[in-house]
């Protein structure tokens, strides 16, 4: 298991104007993951169309657009074992409606635009969606004291 995995998250603007940050950053918190960047901005239309590039054209892609840049909004880099898979449990299906009670998405929403939070589906969109947010030099590599009891794997593995 890679240890180092990244994954790139975004607490999306509808969730800051609800006022949802916190809560969103607790669950993030709570279930272990290392948060190794986090910046609030508000996303300009050309980096809205450089994130999203991979769904240009579809039929979402311009109503897309118009809500990523029509508030601020907080993005994350992440780093842990698995990290990629296990946020997008956290997070729930797309569309609110149909996640799971229980999820970021199932408990906040019922919107399949305005669905709270993004995290990437692989490490090739994590690499490329951070580096759209973040310099490598911005990313702060730190030890922390706890992970031997959140970690995945038990100890003798290590
Ligand atoms: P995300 O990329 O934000 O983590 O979400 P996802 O993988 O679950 O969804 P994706 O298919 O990548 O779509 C990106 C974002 O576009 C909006 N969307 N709107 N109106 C629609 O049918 C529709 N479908 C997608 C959502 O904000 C979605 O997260
Ligand atoms: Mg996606």
């Amino acid at each position: 298991m890679n240890n180092h995995e990244r994954t790139f998250v975004m607490i999306k603007p509808d969730a800051v104007e609800r006022g949802l940050t916190g809560k969103i950053l607790s669950r993030i918190e709570r279930k272990g993951f290392k948060i190794i960047g986090m910046k609030f901005l508000q996303m300009t239309k050309t980096k809205a169309e450089e994130l999203y590039a991979p769904h240009k054209g579809k039929p979402f892609f311009l109503p897309l657009l118009e809500f990523i840049t029509s508030a601020p909004l907080v993005v994350l880099a992440l780093e842990g074992p698995d990290c990629i898979r296990q946020i997008r449990k956290l997070m729930g299906s797309t569309n609110c409606a149909e996640a799971e009670p229980g999820t970021i998405r199932g408990d906040f929403g019922v919107s399949i635009q305005n669905n709270l939070i993004h995290g990437s589906d692989s490490p090739e969109s994590a690499k490329r969606e951070m580096a759209v947010f973040f310099a490598e030099q911005e990313l702060v590599s730190y030890q922390r004291t706890v992970e031997k009891w959140i970690s995945p794997a038990p100890a003798s593995v290590h």
